[in-house]
């Protein structure tokens, strides 16, 4: 069996995802996944690296190997209850935290942490990572690179489709007969604002399946004003991350913004969402027949319903093709590590906007 595992931290910092994962030419099957919490400050560490953008030189190094470490325990955890050892994986794909990205201008960069030397040394399998930076240097967004995955997993009777990840940030993919090369880009936000707003005003995690938001009304001038934001008129390619929608970007939206009430900015985050989605899909040359969602949003029905209602398109959830909305990610970064292992160019140019075909991620051997 060829045996990959998936690990990542999404830009929700809800956790860690890790997954073994089987591959084969025509077959792709999740074996085994495991999601942990990060323990004491880890997770407030990284949210507050996130939202203040600065860092003590100190605190970056110290929050990079304590995320390793925390990396290094999910894939041991992960073995266990897998029933595997470290010699039946033939390499991790660790895509890390990232903590920055600045996708536009002369110094596009990208800074995922969650040090891959110190993962590979404390779980003695070789380690596959740094994703994106060779994508961005080639004239790239670095993201989405889910498209890849999205077709592999999702072609079916050649539809015209869009699949949607709602992690933190929404992104989407075309894919279908329309569509020889997928075409994908971040469409905006999907849970980040969400959850943050949810934390100040509710004290819980998220809004558990959208049930504070379904309560209020929607503000339509405000939602109005925020899809007129330049992001959702830009053309693709494009990626963007917390560092622009965030609380600051909420509350940029003066006068509309203060005369509403929390819950009612909360339904409208979600509405928000939803319409972001219906103008993306409308603004494709092709008729786009069905959607398909994953991603923690896929466990919101609200939402789910409002994407359904927006788009007017029929809308299921990625576990209707087999596979666990959850687990979709984590499948996308240990095939990458298979692809990288077997020294496979990757074409991302069509959702990214590259230069050429490369290999995607750094290998560090065991
Ligand atoms: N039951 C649920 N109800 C509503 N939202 C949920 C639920 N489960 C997960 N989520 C949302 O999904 C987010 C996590 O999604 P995830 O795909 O892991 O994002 P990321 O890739 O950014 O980490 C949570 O922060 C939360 O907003
Ligand atoms: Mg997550």
């Amino acid at each position: 069996m060829n045996y990959y595992i998936g690990l990542l931290s999404g830009t929700s910092v809800d956790g860690i995802d890790a997954a073994v994962i089987s591959f084969d030419e025509n077959y792709i099957e999740l074996v085994c996944s495991h999601e942990q919490k990060f323990s004491g400050k880890l997770k407030s560490n990284l949210q507050s690296i996130i939202k203040s953008q600065s860092v003590s030189l100190k605190q970056l190094s110290d929050t990079d190997a304590k995320l390793a470490d925390e990396f290094s325990l999910a894939v041991n955890t992960l073995l266990e209850k897998a029933n595997l050892s470290k010699k039946d994986i033939i390499a991790i794909g660790s895509h890390g935290q990232t903590i920055y990205h600045q996708p536009d201008g002369n110094l596009r960069n990208t800074i995922q942490i969650g040090s891959p030397h110190r993962l590979a040394a404390q779980t003695g399998i070789t380690v596959v990572n740094n994703f994106r930076n060779f994508d961005m240097a080639l004239g790239g967004q670095g993201a989405p690179l889910a498209p890849l995955i999205h077709q592999k997993l999702f072609t079916q009777n050649n539809k015209n489709t869009a699949v949607i990840n709602l992690g933190g940030i929404a992104n989407i993919s075309f894919i279908g007969t329309s569509y020889k090369q997928p075409i994908g880009y971040d469409i905006g936000p999907a849970n980040c604002l969400i959850d943050e707003w949810n934390f100040i005003h509710q004290k819980t995690e998220f809004d558990e399946n959208g049930l504070w938001a379904k309560n209020g009304q929607v503000n339509k001038t405000l939602l109005e004003k925020m899809l007129n934001d330049n992001y959702f008129q830009q053309p693709y390619p494009k990626s963007t991350g917390r560092e622009y929608f965030n609380l600051n970007w909420l509350k940029s939206f003066e006068g509309e913004f203060d005369k509403t009430s929390a819950g009612d900015i909360q339904t409208t985050l979600t509405h928000l969402v939803a319409a972001s989605i219906a103008k993306s899909i409308q603004q494709q040359p092709h008729t786009i027949e069905s959607i398909v969602i994953m991603g923690g949003g896929a466990n919101n029905g609200y939402m789910q319903e409002l994407i359904e209602q927006y788009s007017n398109i029929p809308t299921s959830t990625s576990q209707q093709y087999g596979y666990d909305p959850d687990w979709v990610e984590a499948i996308l970064f240990a095939y990458l590590a298979y692809k990288r292992i077997n020294n496979q160019k990757l074409n991302l140019s069509s959702f990214t906007g590259s230069s050429k075909a490369l290999l995607v991620g750094d290998i560090i051997h065991k």
